[in-house]
C-alpha cells in the first residue's frame, strides 16, 4: 500500500474518511443527513468505531466513512484508526483512501500513525491463492493523508522503514518450509545490503570448524544444510565491534526430529524460524531509517527432522562453548541451536548486550497465551528497559524469574547437562539452559516468543497469520537506549 500526504483530497475516485473524536460535533463540511444517520447508527466517535455513508457528490455517490478515535487519542488511537479503515477497505473495490485531517485536531504524528495502522492491517500474503475470485483481492493500494500538520510526512519516514522491517518478518514467517529453508532464509536477507547491512554466512563446514557441535546436531537429520546469518548495521562511525547483538532461533520447520511431535498442527512448526524473522526484519527496519546504533543479529537456521542420519535422545554433542549436553529430547532442539549461535556472537564480536528471540517453548502459551512474550534476563537494568520498550511499542512483555534452583533442572548425570528438565517450569528451564552460555558481564535478555509470531485472529495491527512480533520492539528498544 502506498502512502502518500498531500494538502488536498485526490482529484479523481477515492473513498473519503473523516475522524471523530469521542463526542465531537461532525465535520460542518457534511451534509446535515450525516448527522441523522450517526444519530442513527448510535455512533459517537468511539475509538475503532467507523460509520460508513453515501452521499451524493459530483452527480454520484462518494463512500464516506466517519472513523472514530476515542477522546484524547494517542499514537495507538491513530494506528487503531488506521487500522479499522484498511480492513474496511482492504477488498471493497475501493483503491484510494483519502482520510482528511483538516477538520480534526491531530498533531503531526497522527497522520504517521494512521499510515501505518493501514499499511500493518492490509499486509496480506496472497502469492499462492491463485484462484482467489476477483472480489477477494486487496483493491486498496494508496493511502493519502490530507491536511496534516507541517512534520507529519518526516514522521512516517521511520514508521515507514518500521512497516518495511514488519512485513519482511511477516513474509518469512508465512513461506511454508518447502520453500523457506536455511539457504532460501539467507537469499530472501541478500537484498539488505542495498540499504547497508554488511551479510556474512557460515556454512556447515565453517561451523565445525567453529565447534558447533549441538547446532550441528540438530542439522544432521536435515537434507537442507544449516546456516549461520550474520547481519551487521553500523548507523555509527564507531570500527569497533558492534556492542549490542540480536540472536534469532531460525527452525525452518520443527518435526521433533526423533522425539517426533504428534502430527495434529505439526504444519504451524513452518514458522518456528519467527525469532530469525524478527532478528532480520528489525536490522531491515534500522538499516531503513539509518538508525544510529552499531548492532549484529545472528539467525541460527536449521531444519529438525527425522531420518538415519538424525540425533537420536540419549546423545551427547559438545558446544562451542566446550560445555557437553546430553540431549534427552531431540525437540528441545531451540537452546542447541541458540547456545552455539550465542557464544559465537560473543567470541566474535564481545557484545555487551544480547538479546534472543525464539520460539522457545509450548510452555509460553500455557503461562501467557497469546498476550505477552516471556522475557527473562540476567541484569534488571536490561530487563527494565526490554518492558518498557515493549510497552512503549506495543509488543508486551511479561518477566519471568531465573534461579540456581531452576538451574539444578538440567543437570545430566553423563554429561555438563541435559537439554531438557521436567515438564514442570518448562520455559524456566530452557532459559537456564541459555544462561550457562552467557560468558563474563555480557548482558542478556532471552525473549520466548512461541505465543506472539502467528495469529489465530486478525488484531489491530495485524490480519491473521504472521504478526511480525519483536520487530518493534526492538526498533523501539534501540531507540530509546543506543541512539545518539
Ligand atoms: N518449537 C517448539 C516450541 C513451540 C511449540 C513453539 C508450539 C510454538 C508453538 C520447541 O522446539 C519445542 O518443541 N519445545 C518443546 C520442549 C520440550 C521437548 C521440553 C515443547 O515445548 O514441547
Ligand atoms: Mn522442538
Ligand atoms: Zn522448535
Amino acid at each position: 500500500m502506498q502512502v502518500r500526504f498531500s494538502d488536498t483530497r485526490p482529484s479523481g475516485p477515492h473513498v473519503l474518511a473523516l475522524p471523530l473524536a469521542a463526542g465531537a460535533p461532525l465535520d460542518p463540511r457534511l451534509p446535515a443527513i450525516a448527522a441523522d444517520a450517526a444519530r442513527a447508527a448510535r455512533f459517537e466517535g468511539e475509538k475503532g468505531g467507523v460509520l460508513e455513508l453515501y452521499l451524493p457528490e459530483e452527480g454520484g455517490a462518494r463512500r464516506t466513512l466517519i472513523a472514530g478515535v476515542g477522546g484524547n487519542p494517542d499514537a495507538r488511537a491513530w494506528e487503531a484508526l488506521g487500522s479499522a479503515l484498511s480492513s474496511r477497505l482492504l477488498t471493497s473495490g475501493e483503491e484510494v483512501l483519502a482520510v482528511d485531517l483538516s477538520g480534526a485536531s491531530a498533531d503531526a504524528a497522527a497522520g504517521a500513525h494512521i499510515a501505518l495502522g493501514a499499511v500493518l492491517r492490509g499486509w496480506r500474503h496472497d502469492v499462492y491463492r491463485t484462484k482467489l475470485p476477483e472480489k477477494s483481492r486487496p483493491s486498496l493500494k494508496e493511502i493519502v493523508i490530507v491536511g496534516a500538520p507541517a512534520g507529519a510526512e518526516q514522521a512516517w519516514a521511520p514508521l515507514d522503514a518500521l512497516a518495511q522491517g514488519i512485513g519482511f518478518t511477516r513474509e518469512l514467517v508465512s513461506e511454508p518450509a518447502n520453500i523457506l529453508y536455511p539457504e532460501s532464509f539467507v537469499e530472501r536477507c541478500l537484498p539488505m545490503r542495498e540499504l547497508g547491512v554488511e551479510i556474512s554466512v557460515l556454512d556447515e563446514e565453517a561451523m565445525r570448524a567453529a565447534g558447533m557441535g549441538a547446532l550441528l546436531g540438530v542439522a544432521q537429520g536435515s537434507a537442507r544444510p544449516a546456516r549461520l546469518l550474520v547481519l551487521r548495521w553500523n548507523g555509527t562511525d564507531d570500527s569497533g565491534d558492534p556492542p549490542l547483538a540480536f540472536v534469532g532461533k531460525g527452525v525452518t520447520f520443527d518435526t521433533g526430529g526423533i522425539s517426533l511431535k504428534p502430527p495434529a498442527g505439526m504444519e504451524d512448526m513452518k514458522w518456528d524460524m519467527g525469532g530469525a524473522g524478527a532478528v532480520a526484519g528489525a536490522i531491515r527496519a534500522l538499516a531503513a531509517r539509518r538508525a544510529k546504533v552499531h548492532v549484529v543479529g545472528v539467525c541460527g537456521l536449521v531444519e529438525n527432522m527425522p531420518d538415519g542420519k538424525a540425533q537420536r535422545p540419549g546423545d551427547i554433542v559438545t558446544t562451542m562453548s566446550g560445555q557437553t549436553v546430553e540431549v534427552i529430547n531431540t525437540d528441545a532442539e531451540g537452546r542447541l541451536v541458540l547456545c552455539d549461535a550465542l557464544t559465537w556472537v560473543q567470541r566474535s564480536y564481545r557484545p555487551r548486550t544480547i538479546i534472543d528471540l525464539a520460539t522457545l517453548t509450548g510452555a509460553m502459551i500455557v503461562s501467557l497465551g497469546h498476550e505477552h512474550g516471556g522475557l527473562f534476563s540476567n541484569s534488571d537494568v536490561l530487563a527494565d528497559q526490554l518492558l518498557a520498550a515493549g510497552k512503549a511499542s506495543g509488543d508486551a512483555l511479561w518477566r519471568f524469574p531465573l534461579s540456581d534452583a531452576y538451574d539444578k533442572l538440567i543437570e545430566s548425570p553423563i554429561a555438563d547437562m541435559k537439554n531438557v528438565g521436567p515438564r514442570d517450569a518448562g520455559s524456566i528451564s530452557a532459559a537456564q539452559f541459555l544462561l550457562r552460555y552467557i560468558e563474563g558481564e555480557v548482558q542478556w535478555a532471552h525473549l520466548d516468543i512461541a505465543g506472539m509470531v502467528w495469529a489465530a485472529k486478525p488484531g489491530t495491527l495485524w490480519d491473521k497469520g504472521a504478526t511480525g512480533f519483536g520487530v518493534r520492539l526492538l526498533d523501539r528498544f534501540v531507540a530509546d537506549n543506543f541512539e545518539r
